[in-house]
């Protein structure tokens, strides 16, 4: 690891603050939602669910994140399934709906000093007033967004340290304004806006309006590629990739979110780098499958993956504090000769130091989005000369990981022996995709817990009566595409009712088909069967329910979902089934002979190649299913926005 002997052609860097120093170190994150990508944790074992919350947020322990970034549920698709709102309706308020106050709980149980950033994509109906433009009433979308925020105070004592705008989508300069004033008015002065979490364009409207630049504490762009341009610089704002990562969380995805964590300062001057997604907890053929710090995809069976970029997070997270320093260009962060790139901070007070040396070659740290442009990294012998307030330290911890491609093992935030310095001079010899801590903070640690229960697929029977959850969250394994799901009090009885009453201001095409549909279940199911107990509330009520076989997409796509899709309209009594979401493939047609009220039972199976399907025990129909799709999801849901209760539910697969 050390060589004593120096090369001729050796790499000499130093790191000295005596020039000054450079920006601020403002964290490290990873979000929940945009969205529902912590759908499946929610009902893991409490055992597991701790160990995979100590995985992400225990400090010194794992990723040991710094910055909690949750998404404002807008009852509207956001990439793998919708969260809800605290809004449905204009004068609806609640804060007990989905997981991310819990989620935000657990992650401050953890790590008190966590920062908490929320921001919304899409939004309830009513906010756009007939339009799908939430800019259209900016106090009232203002007074949404902070009441979440005021919810978060007042309901649970979560300070609310950063809010965003609206999701890669077009910001208005006028409702970042209102948003400021209204958080100021509500005694949100220390919560801060990141604008516009999307592009760094919003640099010319920031350096030409004072008004605006004093009201947004730092730019967030998603995806910078590790740059941000000149523009965005001369604003002299904070400058953040608020999403990145998005990348498959095997090796290359280890590999991509540890470049990115160094370059993103060394090459974009960012202060804060923030994962899109904190833990891939959605099933499997929703989009993005594994694009998570970690995945935890059986809540079944408790087994989860605890993935390389936890470990790259680690490499940062444990040796350096919000606040820290980055040293400055030329002596102390910038590129290695042979490849890599390197950061140092310091906590400027005590003379503490970190260095962070990267050596990720490019086709092994590729991420989703942007290209990256081709570069070579090889093996290289860097010489280390601490000077400045360093120039005294004599030894510095050493945590080393190796993603490996050759079939041999990673080697994962490892311990090594201490860097001694001798006149301030030291060597490491770097090999390639690796990544090397140094430290004089000496509380790294790699945590473990017991390893999880063995793998095993989504269960052959699964059945729930909503009777055991608290009234307004989601109920488990049911995964809403459009609309919502939450657990109701009706008549003494517990309910799943779908809640969204009209088409949201909506982030993806999702809600076109202007239907709702939750999907459950093990996508590869050729065969299952799926029954269904509801009824359909007096107001509000929808017309039409279905239950669906072998659904085979959800996320932005849904709209467009082909599978065995079975609508029935119990007030004039027609059913039709159609090989599509949409209802444009009609397969056939007919007339339920059940009463028109109450309680009613609606089935769908699948099995060597028919398809049959009940309404309250009577067959309706018996057809030979499509060609194709040959497996996919079951799944449930309304013609319409409207209401409906769901009494029960039984899923049973192949067998
Ligand atoms: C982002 C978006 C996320 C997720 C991600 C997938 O653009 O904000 O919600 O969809 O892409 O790569």
């Amino acid at each position: 690891l050390i060589d004593s002997v120096p090369d001729d052609d050796e790499n000499y860097i130093v790191f000295d603050d005596t020039p000054g120093l450079g920006r601020q170190f403002e964290g490290i994150g990873a979000i929940s939602g945009g969205g529902a990508t912590s759908k499946l944790l929610v009902n893991y074992p409490k055992k597991q669910r701790d160990e995979i919350l100590d995985y992400l947020f225990k400090p010194n322990f794992g990723a040991s994140l710094q910055i909690f970034k949750v998404e404002i549920g807008g009852d509207a698709q956001s990439t793998d399934g919708t969260e809800a709102s605290h809004m449905h309706e204009k004068g609806d308020e609640n804060y007990q709906r989905g997981y991310e106050w819990w989620l935000m709980r657990e992650a401050k149980k953890r790590n008190p000093n966590i920062k908490l950033y929320c921001l919304p994509w899409g939004f309830p109906g009513w906010l756009g007033q007939g339009t799908h433009n939430p800019y259209v009433n900016p106090q009232l979308t203002a007074d949404y967004v902070v009441s979440w925020i005021l919810g978060a105070k007042k309901v649970y004592n979560l300070t609310i340290d950063y809010v965003g705008i609206w999701n890669e989508k077009p910001y208005d300069v006028t409702y970042i304004k209102t948003l400021r004033k209204t958080l100021d008015r509500q005694g949100f002065t220390k919560t801060l806006i990141i604008a516009p979490d999307g592009s760094w364009d919003i640099s010319a409207d920031i350096l030409k309006d004072q008004e605006l630049a004093s009201g947004i504490h730092a730019i967030g762009c998603h995806y910078p590629g590790t740059f941000s341009t000149t523009e965005a610089r001369m604003t002299e704002k904070s400058l953040w990739a608020s999403e990145d990562y998005s990348t498959y969380n095997d090796e290359v995805g280890g590999g991509c979110w540890a470049r990115i964590l160094n370059q993103n300062y060394v090459n974009g001057l960012m202060t804060s780098t923030i994962s899109w997604n904190l833990v891939a907890s959605y099933y499997n053929y929703l989009p993005f499958y594994r694009d998570g710090l970690m995945t935890a995809v059986e809540p079944w069976s408790g087994n989860y993956n605890v993935s390389t970029p936890i470990w790259m997070t680690a490499h940062t997270t444990q040796f350096v504090d919000i606040g820290w320093r980055y040293l400055s260009h030329d002596t102390g962060v910038g590129k290695l000769p042979d490849g890599g790139s390197y950061v140092s901070l310091t906590d400027a007070a005590s003379g503490e130091l970190t260095i962070i040396i990267e050596t990720m070659s490019h086709d092994h740290s590729k991420c989703i989005r942007p290209s990256l442009p081709p570069y070579k990294v090889s093996p290289q012998t860097m010489t280390i000369f601490l000077e400045g307030s360093f120039a005294a330290v004599e030894t510095m911890d050493v945590w080393y990981s190796k993603l490996a491609f050759d079939g041999t093992e990673n080697i994962m935030f490892q311990k090594k022996q201490p860097l001694t310095f001798t006149d301030g001079k030291a060597q490491l010899s770097l090999g390639v995709d690796e990544i090397y801590t140094l430290s004089t903070i000496k509380t790294g640690n790699k945590g473990a817990h017991p390893n999880p229960p063995q793998s095993s697929p989504f269960p052959q029977v699964v059945a729930d009566m909503f009777d055991e959850y608290p009234e307004y969250v989601e109920p488990n394994y049911l995964a809403p595409q459009v609309g919502s799901l939450e657990v109701r009090n009706v008549s003494g009885k517990r309910v799943a009712r779908q809640t969204v009453l009209q088409r949201p201001v909506y982030w993806c095409n999702a809600e076109t088909a202007d239907k709702t549909i939750s999907v459950i279940g093990d996508f590869d199911w050729p065969e299952m069967r799926f029954t269904v107990k509801f009824s359909i509330p007096a107001n509000n009520g929808t017309f039409g329910v279905f239950v669906a076989v072998r659904v085979d997409r959800g996320g932005c796509q849904v709209q467009n979902a082909q599978g065995i899709f079975f609508f029935v309209f119990p007030t004039t009594r027609k059913f039709i089934v159609s090989s599509d979401f949409a209802r444009k493939n009609v397969l056939k047609e007919g007339w339920l002979s059940s009463s028109t009220t109450g309680e009613h039972v609606i089935f769908l199976q699948v099995h060597k190649g028919v398809a049959i399907g009940k309404f309250d025990s009577r067959q309706a129909f018996n057809i030979s299913a499509p060609e194709t799709p040959k497996t996919g999801f079951a799944a449930v849901g309304t013609d319409n926005y409207g209401y409906i209760d769901l009494h029960q539910y039984l899923l049973q697969g192949p067998q």
